[in-house]
């Protein structure tokens, strides 16, 4: 049977580091995260990015604006913050409504300020192996989580299940930056479970019951990235966890996993100021 990698107790041990870390600080870093419109699902992470920055020493505005916001305003409203010197850090929840270009709105932030880390200058970092002012959370929590296991990454095979700009593709780059060897799938991917069965760990952000080959390699490591409802209405993962769990040797739940991670590691970076 896997060890379960407990995302919670380790969450709590990176909000200490976090904490120690600000009360250090001579200034009080300060996260604005603005929210557009009214998916509750937003509200209820931006709540709890809000519970967690509390925690921790670090202030934290919650900046709401009616789904009708234009673009202009928005920018904005973004270029008053990346001019305020009490505001460190600036997140703007996604997704944004249809009218509003995603692409413009990030690139808005000021990278020293882009928390989220997925403004292109630290995009563009992280791919060319400069030091960007910040990765993007999610999958720097999953990186603390496996350290916090010793979990070796130089020279395995690591497989990434999922492109997205938010964790796939950087979590794809933190891993070579690490000496993985990578291979990333997707939708089009063909033969996804052969390529399962090579993996030391596997690394999934589909959002669906993707990984469920009973062949998984013996004492892989298995990160579910997902989270979603199933047809009961109970919250699941990417990762069939009970045909997985008995080869595996490692293994995240759902919840529990790398959810409190990613939260965990957005407040360190809201803890890095540049000003
Ligand atoms: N929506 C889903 N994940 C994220 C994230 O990591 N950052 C932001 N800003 N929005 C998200």
């Amino acid at each position: 049977m896997a060890v379960i990698l407990d995302g919670k107790a380790t969450s709590l041990k990176v909000l200490d580091k976090v904490k120690e870390r600000v009360s250090k600080l001579n200034t009080t870093p300060h996260l604005v995260v603005i929210l557009v419109g009214d998916n509750p699902a937003s509200k209820i992470y931006v709540n709890n990015k809000k519970k967690a920055a509390e925690k921790v020493g670090i202030k934290s505005t919650i900046l709401e604006f009616g789904v009708n916001i234009t673009e202009n305003e928005l920018l904005s409203e973004i270029a008053m913050l990346n001019n305020d010197n009490d505001v460190t850090g600036i997140l703007v929840q996604l997704p944004l409504p249809e009218h509003i270009d995603k692409n413009k709105i990030i690139t808005s932030i000021s990278p020293k300020k882009d928390v989220d880390g997925f403004h292109p200058e630290n995009g563009g970092k992280l791919l060319l192996g400069v030091e960007p002012y910040f990765y993007p959370a999610t999958p720097q929590g999953i990186l603390m989580l496996l350290d916090e296991y010793n979990i070796e990454l130089d020279g395995k095979n690591a497989v990434v299940v999922g492109r997205s700009n938010i964790v796939g593709k950087p979590m794809a780059q933190m891993l070579l930056k690490r000496n993985a060897t990578v291979t990333m799938c997707h939708s089009h991917t063909q033969n996804l479970n052969e390529i399962i069965k090579t993996a030391d760990i596997v690394i999934s952000a589909v959002g669906k019951k993707i990984i469920r080959c009973k062949m998984v390699k013996k004492n892989s490591c298995m990160i579910d990235v997902g989270i979603f409802r199933d047809n009961n209405g109970k919250l699941t993962g990417d990762v069939d966890f009970d045909i997985v769990s008995p080869t595996c040797g490692f293994i995240t739940p759902v919840p529990g996993g790398v959810g409190p991670m990613t939260i965990a590691s957005l407040m360190y970076n809201a803890s890095k100021v540049y000003l």
